[in-house]
């Protein structure tokens, strides 16, 4: 593997889920593929999950790890061209390649702006960092998509599902803040991979990109939708179509245990109990966060030592 920054990355995928499967079995066996390498994270947003779990993984691998919380440092300027007589003291032409020198491999995490769509499609800080980086790149949620993440959910519903092919449910849930479509995108785009039967729901006006949903069943009517479910991925998003605008906080959509039923739970954390998710479903064992949140590391792990063998 070259790069990690989108799900396509991956060649095999359940050979890939396979094998996260048996690292997590036995974590150091690899532990010296990373002797003398080192990952860079670079962190344009918080995080908790992504890194600490990549960070686990890189060093299960023997990695040496750097972190930078890039608001840190010096404002990087992305535009070409530009008089940098503003806010920003360094390009990322040079930034990139500075960083390349200390790095073998570099992971970015750099969120959506959510209010221009075309700049945030353009993935213009992870694009960058490919373009001007000479080391591989890891993307640790971009403006659209969280590709470590649904690996992680791959991997999780692959453990617990006792069918060939499960019915899996992307449930819209209401949230006082405007979020980005990353998780949901990367998490549609997963499952369209995966032997399993998928329906989103969630109120009109949430509709994500048509170019991932393609054909996936959309069911406004959330109790119809998650009929007979076996996996229920709860997640808020803000609007596509009128882009990064709340258009509906009904707390009707809430998951409530009764409207799960019989379905294990599933959500990438972090989640606001009693406003996405009432504290009985979290609180219950048909809850999943916690081992989600464990499968992070081998999902990490499992891209991280591809990207070693191929260096
Ligand atoms: N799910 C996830 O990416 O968590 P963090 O934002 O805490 O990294």
């Amino acid at each position: 593997m070259k790069n990690y920054t989108k799900i396509k990355d991956i060649s095999n995928l359940s050979e890939t889920i396979k094998d996260a499967i048996l690292l997590k079995m036995n974590p150091f066996e690899f532990q010296d593929l990373g002797t003398h390498k080192t990952l860079v994270m670079l962190f344009f947003n918080s995080s908790l999950r992504t890194r600490l779990s990549t960070e686990k993984a890189a060093k299960n691998l023997g990695m040496e790890v750097m972190i930078l919380n890039v608001n840190d440092a010096w404002n990087i300027e992305f535009e070409d061209g530009t008089i940098m007589n503003g806010n920003s003291s360094e390009h990322i032409k040079e930034a990139a390649q500075v960083i390349s020198q200390y790095a073998d491999v570099i992971a970015v995490r750099a969120f959506p702006t959510l209010q221009d769509k075309a700049k945030d499609e353009s993935e213009y800080v992870l694009n960058n960092f490919i373009k001007y980086s000479t080391v591989p790149i890891v993307n640790m949620e971009s403006a659209t998509a969280h590709p470590l993440q649904a690996l992680a959910d791959a991997i999780t519903i692959t453990e617990l599902t006792e069918k060939v092919k499960p019915k899996v449910v992307l449930s819209w849930a209401p949230h006082p803040k405007a979020l980005p479509q990353a998780v949901p995108n990367s998490f549609v785009e997963m499952m369209q991979n995966l032997e399993v039967d998928l329906t989103i729901t969630h109120p009109e006006g949430y509709e994500l990109s048509e170019e991932v949903t393609k054909n996936t069943i959309i069911n406004h009517n959330q109790d119809e939708a998650l009929k007979n479910a076996d996996f229920v991925y709860v997640k808020n998003w803000s609007s596509y179509n009128d882009y990064g605008k709340i258009l509906n906080q009904d707390e009707n959509w809430m998951m409530t245990k009764t409207k799960l039923g019989k379905a294990k739970f599933m959500h990438c954390l972090p989640v606001r109990r009693n406003v996405v998710v009432e504290d009985a479903v979290l609180d219950s064992e048909q809850s999943v966060v916690i081992r989600q949140a464990n499968n992070r590391t081998y999902a990490a792990q499992v891209v991280l030592k591809q990207i070693l063998e191929e260096l």
